[in-house]
């Protein structure tokens, strides 16, 4: 049986980190689901039709990072249909020998309910825009507006709203370092059987 671990949360959280760093301490498959939306939104036209024809291409855009293509990705990811077109490519990776770790912000609620770990990682507005700022060498009250926004929209959709799993664990890396958030997600993932 794979061993499948959903981690969720806000915008520049540290989610992908974590989920890198878990990927690659089990061997296990890794997913950055907010890539796929990035790619729908980024594609252009009709989102529906984006996301039911997305190809490898569409995910190795050099664009898909800035925060222009988080907001598009946003916008396009509380369309029903756009997030039915993506859920099975996502259940099949889930299901992935001998592990995979999924990052986004349904995994633990809808894509993989099932999960046997769910993380739901979190942080301050103002650490995660700086952070963020950082990356993207971008203002950082901007990056602050931004994010704020986004999380909004994300958290008051009506389909797969931003929430953490009834069963999810919360990791806040507010106050963490990278190093010490990676330890702690480890160590929770061991003690679940990984
Ligand atoms: O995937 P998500 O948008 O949630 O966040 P990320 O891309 O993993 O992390 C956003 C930025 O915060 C990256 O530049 C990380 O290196 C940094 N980070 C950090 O400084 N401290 C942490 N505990 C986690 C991430
Ligand atoms: O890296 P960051 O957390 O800033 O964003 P992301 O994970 O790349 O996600 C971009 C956008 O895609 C989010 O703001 C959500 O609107 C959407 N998304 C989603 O709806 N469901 C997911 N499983 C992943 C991302």
């Amino acid at each position: 049986m794979p061993f499948t671990i959903a981690i969720d949360g806000p915008a520049a959280s540290g989610k992908g980190t974590i989920a890198r760093a878990l990927a690659s301490h089990f061997g296990f498959r890794h997913l950055d689901t907010g890539l796929l939306y990035r790619a729908v939104g980024a594609k252009g036209g009709d989102p529906v039709a984006a996301a039911q024809n997305l190809g490898p291409d569409d995910l190795t855009r050099d664009d898909l990072r800035t925060a222009e293509a988080g907001q598009a990705a946003s916008r396009v990811a509380a369309i029903p249909e756009v997030r039915a077109a993506l859920t099975e490519f996502q259940r099949r990776f889930a299901r992935s020998e001998p592990g995979a770790v999924l990052d986004g912000r349904d995994i633990g609620t809808v894509i993989c309910p099932q999960a046997e770990v769910k993380l739901y990682v979190t942080a301050s507005d103002e650490v995660r825009a700086k952070r963020r700022a950082i990356e993207l060498d971008a203002d950082v009250d901007r990056i602050l507006t931004e994010l704020r926004e986004r999380d909004a929209r994300d958290a008051a959709r009506d389909v797969a709203p931003m929430r953490p799993a009834a069963d999810a664990v919360l990791l806040d890396t507010s106050t963490l370092s990278i190093e010490q958030a990676i330890a702690l997600a480890i160590e929770h993932a061991k003690r679940a059987g990984a």
